[in-house]
């Protein structure tokens, strides 16, 4: 007898096969008993007699039966499994369920959002999420494919390590070794990629989690999210333009074959157009946005280098300055505008690419500095102190001994998937996401330590301000 996948019924008609799963439903008919049985790869009826009433909705169960096609009359075209059903010949409750606390046989959405994170492991049990899930790691195994068959090297980079300013808050680690001083949880992995390049490495990617602690809104998760990180040597924009293009444009054949790109090449807009055209750096650019199948990809290019410096920018790691960085702070000039960072760094175009989908930024990158006295230069107009650019002094100095032009990008998967699926907020595409207070998932992190783990550490804890 041979231990089965739900979905494998269909090409075995007449065996006799062992099943598990969770009983989704229950039908009590006295002499005949109809169990759905269900498994991550679907379900299946399965017909006893009353003894199959022992079990209750969502008991775990493993069942053996004998695969039988069902007459004509009895067929349900809704699931794939409806031509056949199982005729059992046993079966054990493998464990109990108590009854759920939310259901799970919805889309979810209208189940109250915290009581879905309390008990994620059951929302997660929804035929929804377990696509979202499914689907997200389809597309993580094509991004990886795509990437390894041109050269790329996978490589992880330290969750523990310095501070590495994208915009946001840090999350800070005390150090028990070094008491007094703290990690930081990467913004994102920029500086690595690029010491990765002077490394000598060219071709780097990255399933990268960043840690950023800024408040939440639907497409911007509160904590951690994941970003496709990618970077090359030896590149222009065009290279990394064309390269994002590829990858997303077979990606959808591949996995979303019933999604419409709206135009190709994507159209390619400069900043001052979008800002004066669209009143937004991120347009919308669908023909019709009820449309649920129809992608608008554009590109958002000749940014200017530096905005003006906002009170949030100075508590986020920027010295007090007009200005601050528009994408960050190792984005390059434009070659023909670097005379200008002297003159009137305002006009500074730099070599920023924002990637937009439907109206969200769903991608950032650039190319970035390899000029140590240009990258020196744009510390300073930051306002950078010598201790603050002293905190880049590592980079600085990688960049003396040979240092390959470079430039990558980073598409934000869940924000992508967010689109591409939908779905109306992030915490849609996670598996344990944070909620908008910062709460985890199941976990309810953070919590309080113990006294001893804050001695150790050399931490005392202040109430209040
Ligand atoms: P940036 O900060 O623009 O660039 O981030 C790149 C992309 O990541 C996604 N993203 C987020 N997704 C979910 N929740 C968030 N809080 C969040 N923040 C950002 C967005 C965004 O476009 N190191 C650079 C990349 C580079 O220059 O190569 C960076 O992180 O989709």
């Amino acid at each position: 007898m041979k231990k089965i996948f739900i979905e494998e019924t269909i090409t075995r008609i007449g065996e006799e096969v062992e099943l598990y799963g969770w009983a989704e439903t229950i039908r009590d008919h006295k002499k005949v008993v109809f169990v759905d049985l269900r498994d991550s790869t679907g379900i299946v009826q399965i017909v006893g007699g009353p003894q199959l009433s022992e079990i209750s909705s969502e008991d775990v169960v493993r069942v053996t039966g004998v695969i039988k096609s069902r007459p004509d009359n009895l067929i349900n075209d809704k699931i794939p499994t409806g031509k056949i059903e199982i005729e059992l010949k046993d079966f054990t409750i493998i464990s109990k369920s108590n009854s759920l606390p939310l259901p799970i046989d919805t889309d979810g959405y209208e189940v109250d959002e915290e009581v879905r994170h309390n008990y994620r492991y059951l929302d997660l049990r929804r035929k929804r999420m377990l696509k979202n899930l499914r689907t997200r790691s389809e597309v993580i195994t094509f991004m990886r494919d795509f990437l390894t068959k041109r050269r790329f090297i996978e490589i992880e980079t330290p969750i523990l390590t310095k501070t590495s300013p994208e915009g946001a808050r840090d999350f800070i680690v005390p150090s028990r070794l070094q008491r007094g001083k703290f990690y930081a949880l990467p913004q994102s992995p920029q500086q690595y990629k690029q010491l990765l390049m002077v490394a000598g490495i060219e071709r780097y990617f990255q399933i990268a989690r960043c840690f950023r602690d800024e408040d939440p809104r639907a497409d911007r998760a509160y904590g951690e999210f994941t970003q496709l990180d990618i970077e090359m040597s030896f590149v222009t924009q065009e290279d990394i333009l064309e390269l994002t293009e590829q990858l997303f444009t077979e990606l959808i054949k591949k996995v979303f074959p019933h999604k419409k790109i709206k135009e190709s090449p994507w159209p390619r807009i400069s900043h001052k157009e979008t800002i004066e055209k669209y009143k937004s750096d991120r347009p919308d650019l669908r023909k019709n946005k009820e449309d649920k199948d129809e992608l608008a990809f554009a590109w958002i290019v000749d940014f200017p280098l530096f905005t003006e410096q906002s009170q949030e920018d100075f508590y986020h790691g920027m010295g007090k300055s007009k200005y601050a960085p528009s994408h960050h702070m190792f984005t390059a000039p434009r070659q023909e505008d670097i005379p200008l960072l002297d003159k009137d760094p305002g006009k500074v175009r730099g070599l920023q690419h924002d990637l937009v989908l439907n109206g969200f930024e769903v991608g950032g990158g650039s190319i970035r500095i390899h000029d140590p006295k240009i990258q020196e230069k744009v510390f300073t107009l930051i306002g950078f102190t010598q201790e603050q650019k002293d905190r880049f002094s590592d980079l600085l100095e990688a960049f003396t001994y040979g240092v390959p032009p470079h430039g990558g990008i980073a598409p934000g998967l869940d924000r992508f998937l967010m689109v591409i699926l939908g779905e109306p907020s992030i915490r849609e595409i996670v598996a344990f996401p944070a909620s908008s207070s910062g709460k985890t998932a199941v976990m309810h992190a953070p919590s309080t330590v113990e006294k001893e783990q804050l001695e150790e550490l050399g931490i005392n804890i202040h109430e209040g301000k």
